[in-house]
Parts: structure tokens; C-alpha cells; sequence
């Protein structure tokens, strides 16, 4: 039996193919004939691209039945490749035997004409083999890649930080719980409150909402460090930007300051759209076509693009001029909201917009006090058709101003005692951010819906199709 060739090994170079025997492996995407003469469009999925299959009643004993697959059925295919008379395709594969793995029936749902995202969003498990979500899943692939690639050339270490963990970073309280109790039979302490103690940990523990904490203890030993993991929370919001699980990339960096992290964030930005370009060139252009007109342009554009720099101070002062067209004001101490980073970087800015020195009230614990004692070295990088892609800081170094700060937040110190410890042994002024990935895929893909860049998304109420539903 002839070895099998992938289809992306048989693209890449037909002419040097050109006469030989092959054998391909794939799914029949669509077949069609006119009478003595069928063909099937072949996708294995090693590259987005198919492979035509010519057929000819004459040459293809069971010619027939092959024509009545049906869009989805797996087969092997051996034949001559050839050069094409038809338009669209230089080489096809000329068959001389089909033979068919599993055919699929007429109630396959994904039939050739185009479908919704909202109807593929029902059958997550077969939905990558429609074209959009072939090309989107794809792309996640390549931008996972580059992010390694980004971080790996410039000499950080990537750090694998623990999912399960005793700590909520963000102190915004938004954890899932991780527990081996029984609901029903949960052991009490004496004021009536569940007995952690006699749980598996011995202690509370939940599902991590960002790594960086811990990238902080390794960054204070490798100077430069990356964690690259999923994130969860329990954020009860219902949006398209929002994921109970997602993936997020967090630098951290020893020895730098806010305008270091920016500079970083810039460039990796920049270093994924002009990868997406060329690695995934082919996927880039269909989503152009029919999922995001304009794609392309918009990526070359933010590949060159000076990213904007402007204080929360200045972005508020140039919102509330605009109040009257935001459903909820803009004003000094509020946090921006959706619509008012977007409005940022969509209609005043027109491109991506770092906001720095938020008030330090509505930022996380960590972030470093400004001289002002109002603001922290917050900074958020806002991009159109998104908003928030990526949000960091500069971390308080000093452990004085930390301990205070734990203490005014009545957070217990004695849980935090090793990460004052990074601060009272060889501490240093440092920096980092989290780039939210399933965002970056968005905005690289141009697709609109946080549930349509996660294979198989975990949102508020939906934790995945029951068997039922699909
Ligand atoms: O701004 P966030 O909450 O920052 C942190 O977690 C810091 N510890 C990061 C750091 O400094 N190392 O989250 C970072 C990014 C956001 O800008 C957003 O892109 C993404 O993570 N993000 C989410 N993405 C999808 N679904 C959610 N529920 C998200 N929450 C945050
Ligand atoms: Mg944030």
C-alpha cells in the first residue's frame, strides 16, 4: 500500500509531485459531478487549503458510490497527481482508488453552505471543521507559538505557575474553589463556618486568576521570566470579552520600570500581527473575505502603529466632555468601562492607547504607589473593536508600603509573608503585564465573540453542551 502524503506536504510543492503515485488521507469537504466525471474537494486538515480529486467513472470501479459520500465521510484516495485543466487549482489528484474509512450521513450538520456562529457555537466538538473555525483555531495555534518564540528570543524563561492556589492575587474575589469536601456533609468549625482544615489542602484553595505573583519569585531569579497558562474566574458577566477560563501570557521583569512594560507589551503586540501575517497568511485572507472585511489592513496598520500614551487623569478630562453619549459617566475614581475604552481607542485615538496612573483604589493591591498618593503605576493597553488587551504595572518594591498597604486592605499578612520576603531579599523595582490571549486572538482574527476564538469556551452558565443539546 503507497505511503500516505499529507495534503499541505502535497500543496507546497505539486510540480515536484507531478506523475508520482500518492496516497491522501482526508475528509470529503464537498463532491460533485457532471455525468462521467466527478471530484471531491479533500481536506486533511494539515493545511486550510483541499486537495481536488479527479474522478472518472471509467478508471473508478465503485465511482459511484463514491459520489453519494456525503460532506464530512473520511477516505483514502490513491492516485496520480496531475496538472489541472480547471480553474482554481493547479494539480489534482487523479483517483484510482477510494476507499472509504467511515461515511458520514446526510444529517451531518455541516453541510456546505455557509452557517452562523451561533449555530456552530451548539457543536463545539465538530465545529473546527468548518472553515471560519479551521482557520481561527489555526491561528490560535501559530499565535501560541509566536508568543513563545517573542519571549524565548529575547532570553525570559517561561514559567509554568501552579493552576491550583491559596492566594487571590487580584483580590478581587472572583475564585472558583477547589475542594474535595462532600456539598452535602461539609465539616463546621465551632462559629459554623466550613472546616478548610479537614480539607484536602488542609486550607482554602481555589483556581488561579493570573500567575503573577509567582512570576514575581522567579522573575527576582532569572531576572526575566514568562508564564504562558489558563486563568480562571468567576466573573458573572455575560459579555463577548469574557471567559470563565482563558489563557493569559504575563511577563514579569526585574529591574524595570512602567514605561519598560509598555515598551514590551508594544512590541509583542506588533510581533503577533505581523506573524499572523505570514505564518497564517492563508487564514488571514479567507477570514478577510467572508468572517472580517478589511483583516488584513487593519493588522498591517497595527504592525506600524506608534501606540498612544495618556494618563487616567487626561483620559477622564477628554471623556467626560464626552458624558452625554455614555451610559455610565465618566469621572475621576470610576473605572473606565467598556464603553468608555473604546471609545479611547476607537474615536479619539483611532488605534491601540495605553492609560496609566489609575486611582489606586480600583487597582489591585500590588501596583506601586505614585508620588502623588492618589494613583499607582497602573497601566492598561486598550485596542478598537476590543477595549482592555492587556493590563499591568509597575509592583510596589517597598516593603513598608506594601505591608501598609495588605494591612489597609485587611489582608492577611501572614499569607503574604512570602511574597514581602521577594521585597526584604534582594528586591527590585519591577514590572510586568497579562496579555489576555483569547483578546489577542480576537483582535488578530477579527472575530467579535470571546467564544468563538476558545475551542471549547467555559462561560458564565455554560460550562460546556450537555450530551443532550449536541
Ligand atoms: O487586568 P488583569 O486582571 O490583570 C492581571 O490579572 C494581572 N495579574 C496581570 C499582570 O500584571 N501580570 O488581566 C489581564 C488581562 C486583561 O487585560 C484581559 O485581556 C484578560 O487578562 N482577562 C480576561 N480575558 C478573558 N476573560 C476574562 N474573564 C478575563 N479577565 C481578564
Ligand atoms: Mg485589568
Amino acid at each position: 500500500m503507497t505511503a500516505r502524503t499529507e495534503i499541505s506536504a502535497i500543496l507546497r510543492d505539486p510540480a515536484a509531485l507531478a506523475g508520482k503515485t500518492l496516497r491522501a488521507d482526508g475528509w470529503v469537504k464537498s463532491a460533485r459531478n457532471s455525468g462521467q466525471v466527478g471530484f471531491i474537494d479533500l481536506n486533511d486538515g494539515s493545511c486550510f487549503a483541499s486537495l481536488q480529486v479527479l474522478l472518472l467513472s471509467e478508471s473508478l470501479p465503485n465511482y459511484a458510490d463514491v459520489l453519494k459520500l456525503g460532506t464530512g465521510s473520511s477516505v483514502s484516495v490513491t492516485g496520480v497527481l496531475t496538472p489541472s485543466p480547471g480553474g482554481g487549482q493547479l494539480y489534482e489528484l487523479r483517483a484510482e482508488a477510494v476507499s472509504v474509512y467511515a461515511a458520514s450521513p446526510p444529517d451531518y450538520p455541516l453541510q456546505k453552505k455557509r452557517h452562523s456562529l451561533e449555530f456552530l457555537r451548539g457543536l463545539p466538538h465538530l465545529r473546527a471543521r468548518a472553515n471560519v473555525f479551521a482557520a481561527v483555531f489555526r491561528i490560535r495555534s501559530l499565535l501560541t507559538f509566536a508568543v513563545h518564540r517573542f519571549f524565548q528570543e529575547r532570553g525570559f524563561v517561561c514559567a509554568h505557575t501552579p493552576v491550583i492556589t491559596t492566594n487571590d492575587s487580584e483580590g478581587a474575589g472572583e475564585m472558583f474553589r477547589v475542594t474535595t469536601l462532600d456539598p452535602g456533609r461539609v465539616p463546621l468549625n465551632a462559629d459554623g463556618g466550613a472546616d478548610f482544615g479537614a480539607d484536602f489542602f488542609g486550607r482554602e484553595a481555589s483556581l488561579t486568576v493570573s500567575g503573577q505573583l509567582e512570576a514575581e519569585a522567579l522573575a527576582h531569579a532569572f531576572g526575566k521570566v514568562y508564564t504562558f497558562g489558563p486563568a480562571f474566574r468567576a466573573e458573572n458577566s455575560n459579555t463577548a470579552r469574557h471567559a470563565a477560563e482563558f489563557w493569559m501570557v504575563e511577563p514579569e521583569i526585574a529591574f524595570a520600570d512602567l514605561a519598560d512594560g509598555m515598551a514590551l507589551a508594544e512590541d509583542l503586540v506588533k510581533f503577533l500581527a505581523r506573524d499572523v501575517l505570514t505564518s497564517a497568511a492563508a487564514e488571514i485572507a479567507f477570514l478577510d473575505r467572508f468572517a472580517a472585511n478589511g483583516l488584513v489592513a487593519r493588522l498591517e496598520s497595527l504592525a506600524r502603529a506608534d501606540f498612544a500614551r495618556l494618563t487616567y487623569t487626561e483620559a477622564v478630562a477628554l471623556l467626560e466632555k464626552e458624558n452625554a453619549a455614555f451610559r455610565y459617566k465618566a469621572r475621576w475614581g470610576a473605572d473606565l468601562q467598556t464603553e468608555h475604552e473604546r471609545f479611547l481607542t476607537e474615536k479619539i485615538f483611532r488605534g491601540p492607547v495605553f492609560v496609566t496612573d489609575y486611582p489606586r483604589e480600583i487597582k489591585a493591591f500590588y501596583m506601586r504607589a505614585n508620588d502623588d498618593g492618589q494613583t499607582v503605576a497602573a497601566m492598561d493597553l486598550l485596542v478598537p473593536g476590543i477595549g482592555e488587551l492587556v493590563g499591568g504595572s509597575q509592583r510596589e518594591e517597598r516593603a513598608a508600603v506594601l505591608s501598609a498597604r495588605l494591612a489597609e486592605l485587611g489582608m492577611p499578612a501572614e499569607n503574604y509573608a512570602w511574597y514581602l520576603d521577594l521585597r526584604r531579599y534582594g528586591g527590585t523595582p519591577h514590572t510586568g503585564f497579562g496579555l489576555g490571549f483569547e483578546r489577542a486572538v480576537m483582535l488578530m482574527t477579527g472575530m467579535a465573540n470571546i467564544r468563538d476564538v476558545l475551542p471549547f469556551p467555559r462561560t458564565a452558565g455554560s460550562a460546556g453542551p450537555r450530551s443532550e443539546d449536541s
